[in-house]
């Protein structure tokens, strides 16, 4: 697939992904794995009077999953977590703009993390 099939911000979020990284003593994390491909994201909470004070990801996968990692990061930062508990895949999809059709299942990553992540919050 040529670069020309991702819209801009797509390619951007891609080029400069904001939050990645690893987080020190996360308050909660959640990794959901795609099961059409293999790959793997993990996003990390600091979470301080019920709201997402901060969030990095972490994501073994392909440009549209690292790029849809970093938009969800940018919705959900200081979100509260109920704000946070309605982002859904399609919030994160819309967010980004169109990507390739292919490409779509890439995009229910993000979300599905953040919400693992919310509950093993509440489960803490
Ligand atoms: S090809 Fe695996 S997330 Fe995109």
């Amino acid at each position: 697939m040529s670069n020309t099939d991702y819209n801009k911000n797509v390619l951007e979020h891609f080029k400069n992904p904001k939050n990645m990284g690893e987080m020190e003593n996360p308050d909660a994390e959640g990794t959901v794995g795609n099961p059409t491909c293999g790959d793997v994201m993990k996003i990390m909470l600091k979470i301080k009077d019920n709201k997402i004070e901060d969030i990095k990801f972490l994501t073994f996968g392909c440009a549209a999953a690292i790029a849809t990692s970093s938009v969800l990061t940018t919705l959900a930062k200081g979100k509260t977590l109920d704000e946070a508990k309605k982002l859904t895949n399609k919030d994160v999809a819309d967010a980004l703009g169109d990507l390739p059709k292919l490409k779509f299942h890439c995009s229910n990553l993000a979300a599905d993390a953040l919400q693992k992540a919310i509950e093993n919050y509440g489960q803490k």
